[in-house]
């Protein structure tokens, strides 16, 4: 009887190994090294900048993503003077043959660094650029190549060169704005019936533990309350990533399916997710300025010929500015990458990578039932915990 119990307990278990087997290994390490130098049309970084979008090109298509080239011309300012310089989005396209309304989703995060020491290039934007190839990577070898997920909807990755906001000062047009206006717009025929929202990544690898790290200025109290409050608890350490939405509706569903699927995983963290909705009737000038140098803000803003056409999108952030920046830990020398990702800031960056994958597979995309006939790679260790299972079971007759 108890052998009979044990070996359908073996059964049951090896089919939820079967039913298990997303691949969800995050390799965040070996793409971060891709972007530990400053990438900046200037002299000195010109060169490490055509790198990383040379890496990101080849990234996306060896993923099986339909790769295309947003060219623009922008200025930025170096300390030869302000020049006009060429930028290239980079656009990963997942297509789908049929949408809906709300289906297509938009991945986004810079890969151009400014110039200045802090945070650093591997900061802002390398950690945020690193964390968009591998969801694009784990998304697409889950939907493309694994045959455990059929994707439904278009789901779009992109590599935002140039953040001249983030530069120092110059009226160049940074290349969010030039994605919004002149390539997804079209894209989505003039239209945001079918737009589900856009997710930008930007600085997401500091994470403070140092009591009153974290900005607690009246402007952030009156714009986020729950979170100020929450920090205040937590003694204003910086130690949660921000989700900043607006209250729309879209925005708020993607909100809430990227925050059950970061919080679906309930190892114990030292960090946590701060849900950070704008207060709604906000206009888009009157948001904490630190929060509107990013990507997001040509989304909120967005404005085709003269008329507000605000689109859904979730800024997921450190909240950078506000953030006080960890101390060098090579005391003032120049540090190798590695020496600033401690284990803790990697758990913190794979968790947002997990958060983001499996929403978009969830979203996107259609889990397939197993099929154990024929892939051996998933049957082999269940069969294994079958027969050691059995085994187990004589022994305890
Ligand atoms: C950028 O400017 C250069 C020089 O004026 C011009 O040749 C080029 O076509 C422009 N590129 C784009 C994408 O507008
Ligand atoms: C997604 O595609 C699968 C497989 O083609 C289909 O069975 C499912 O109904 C689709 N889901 C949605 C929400 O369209
Ligand atoms: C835009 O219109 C074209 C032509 O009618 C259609 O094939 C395409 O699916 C539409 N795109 C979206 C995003 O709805
Ligand atoms: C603005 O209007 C012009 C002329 O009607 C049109 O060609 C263009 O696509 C519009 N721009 C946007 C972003 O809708
Ligand atoms: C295994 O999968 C391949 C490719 O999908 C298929 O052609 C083949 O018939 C399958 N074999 C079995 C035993 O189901």
């Amino acid at each position: 009887m108890r052998r009979l119990a044990l070996g359908l307990l073996a059964f049951a278990l090896g089919a939820s190994l079967v039913a298990a087997d997303i691949d969800m290994d995050v390799e965040i390490k070996e793409k971060l090294q891709h972007f530990s130098e400053y990438r900046f049309p200037s002299v000195r970084h010109e060169a490490n900048w055509i790198k990383a979008r040379e890496y990101i090109e080849t990234e996306f298509a060896y993923y099986g993503l339909r790769v295309q080239k947003q060219i623009f011309n922008t200025t930025v300012s170096t300390i030869d003077g302000e020049k006009t310089v060429e930028g290239v989005n980079i656009i990963g396209v997942a297509g789908a043959t049929s949408n809906k309304p709300n289906a297509i989703v938009v991945v986004g995060a810079n890969y151009d660094s400014n110039t200045r020491e802090n945070p650093g290039p591997l900061f802002n934007n390398g950690a945020g650029i690193a964390a968009l190839l591998e969801t694009a990577r784990l998304f697409m070898h889950n939907v493309k190549w694994s045959g455990h997920f059929k994707q439904n909807f278009t789901t779009i990755f992109v590599a935002f060169d140039l953040n001249t906001k983030e530069h120092d000062s110059g009226p160049g047009v940074p290349g969010g704005w030039h994605f919004v206006n002149e390539w997804l717009w079209n894209y989505l025929n003039k239209t945001d019936t079918n737009f589900g929202g856009a997710f930008v990544v930007d600085s997401i690898m500091n994470i403070n533990q140092e009591p009153n790290s974290q900005d607690t200025s009246e402007i952030f109290r009156s714009m986020f309350p729950e979170t100020f409050n929450s920090m205040a608890k937590n003694g204003n350490k910086g130690n949660f990533i921000g989700v900043v939405a607006p209250s729309d509706e879209k925005s708020k569903n993607l909100k809430d399916q990227f925050v059950g699927n970061y919080r679906k995983d309930r190892r114990k963290r030292p960090f946590r997710l701060e849900d950070m909705t704008l207060p709604s009737a906000i206009n888009h000038n009157q948001i904490i300025s630190e929060l509107t140098t990013q990507e997001t803000i040509h989304f909120w803003a967005f404005n085709p010929n003269g008329t507000s056409r605000p689109l859904p999108a979730l800024l997921i952030t450190d909240t950078e500015k506000l953030r006080a920046m960890p101390p060098n830990p090579c005391s003032g020398k120049v540090c190798p990458p590695k020496a600033w990702l401690t284990d803790e800031r990697e758990e913190f960056l794979v968790a947002t990578v997990k958060g983001l994958t499996n929403t978009l597979l969830r979203r996107q995309a259609t889990r397939l039932p197993a099929q154990p006939d024929n892939s051996s790679k998933a049957t082999l260790p269940s069969l294994f915990t079958v027969v050691v299972l059995l085994l187990l079971g004589r022994f305890y007759q």
